[in-house]
């Protein structure tokens, strides 16, 4: 039997996602949709249809018809005995609350941020620190919860980390400085960004982002330190910016490495990067985490956020840099905001998950 699984926020953008990543999951199935009371007793179709009769799916594959059709809940009001796991796509404020009584119950994994820099709350991305998963069991006792909450990272942080895990393991990372230039569907449905503003320009300042990407980077590539993570020492210095690029985030990086390496050598961790976690084990995983590109004019988002169903990193213009330090990189990478940024990063922390025998 497939495990039960609400996914609440169901409406919006990233709840799309959790709709069409869970459709045919070998062992997933969607028996609840939550979300605002605004949206309760409503007819999924008719929850995300607009005043004006504009049926607000983003999706470029159907609305399933399955998913059309089924009741939308009250977050408030799951039938938490009749569910195995969550998954929660709302912002954060209503996050922290909904999350905190899921969590008594249920696993709980999330795209927002309510819980990711509490110290005994990982930030999981399966190929990097799924040993941090250990710190479940102090979350169950701290708590005294009978699930758990596993947020994912912030959608700048996930490429961000990727690039940056092979590198820290292989050479050693000494300093970083990154800018991003950012996908409108990163902020949203509600109140998202208004068209007026994005279209043929760029927005330099998108609130809190830079510190939540410093901050979650150096959590994740930390180590697991009794009943809490030793954060990495090395300082990352973020630039984030909004673009008119429908989906999908492209990040400018310059890292100081601890010792040196060459171009070649760089590529070639990336390229191994992520061979243990791959769609055998995991089915939303990648078959290859980092895909590196050799013509110069990659990687686009256009042409590069759906490699590997938008779980892969694309990496390129992979290139020697030496104003942060005597060995240092620079290169340019694409990570889809809302496949393994949002849903489907969050499906395949849950797939880690099983296979550790936490759900
Ligand atoms: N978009 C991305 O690329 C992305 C990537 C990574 C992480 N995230 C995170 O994912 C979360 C959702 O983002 P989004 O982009 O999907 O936002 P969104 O498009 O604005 O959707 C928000 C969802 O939350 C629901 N909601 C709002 N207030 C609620 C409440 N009080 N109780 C229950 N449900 C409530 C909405 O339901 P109604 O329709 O009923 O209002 C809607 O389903 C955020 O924490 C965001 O930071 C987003």
């Amino acid at each position: 039997m497939k495990l039960r699984t609400a996914v609440v926020g169901a409406t919006g953008i990233a709840g799309q996602q959790f709709l069409t990543a869970l459709w045919e999951h070998p062992f997933l199935e969607i028996t609840c949709l939550a979300a605002s009371a605004r949206s309760a007793q409503k007819s999924y179709r008719e929850a995300i249809t607009q005043p004006n009769g504009q049926v607000a799916w983003y999706m470029s594959t159907p609305l399933p018809e399955k998913f059309a059709s089924m009741t939308v809940l009250d977050s408030t009001a799951l039938p938490l005995a009749e569910l195995d796991l969550v998954f929660s796509a709302v912002e954060s404020d209503a996050a922290r609350e909904l999350e905190t009584s899921y969590a008594a119950h249920l696993p709980v994994i999330s795209t927002a941020s309510a819980y990711r820099y509490e110290d005994d709350v990982p930030i999981i991305i399966p190929a990097i620190n799924g040993d941090h998963a250990g710190l479940v069991a102090a979350q169950r006792k701290n708590r005294n919860w009978k699930g758990f909450v596993l947020p994912i990272p912030n959608c700048t942080t996930t490429g961000l980390v990727i690039a940056l895990a092979p590198l820290a393991r292989t050479f050693g990372v000494d300093r970083v400085i990154m800018t991003s230039m950012q996908a409108v569907s990163g902020a949203g449905r509600s109140p998202g960004v208004i068209g007026l503003d994005i279209v043929d320009n760029i927005i330099p300042y998108i609130p809190k982002e830079e510190g939540k990407v410093e901050r979650e980077t150096q959590k994740i590539l930390g180590a697991l330190a009794g009943a809490g993570i030793q954060a990495a020492p090395f300082p990352v210095s973020c630039t984030c910016t909004r673009v008119p690029v429908l989906e999908s985030h492209f990040e400018a990086v310059t890292v100081a490495l601890s010792r040196s390496a060459s171009v070649d050598e760089v590529k070639a961790a990336m390229r191994e990067f992520g061979r243990d976690i791959g769609p055998r084990t995991h089915p939303s995983a990648p078959k290859n985490w980092i895909v590196v590109e050799e013509d110069p004019f990659r990687p686009q988002p256009r042409r590069d956020r759906d490699n590997d169903r938008g779980m892969a990193t694309t990496v390129g213009r992979v290139r020697e840099d030496r104003v942060l330090g005597p060995h240092g990189v620079k290169f340019c990478l694409v990570s889809h905001n809302t496949k393994m940024g949002a849903a489907m990063g969050a499906v395949l922390v849950a797939e880690d998950m099983r296979v550790r025998g936490l759900i």
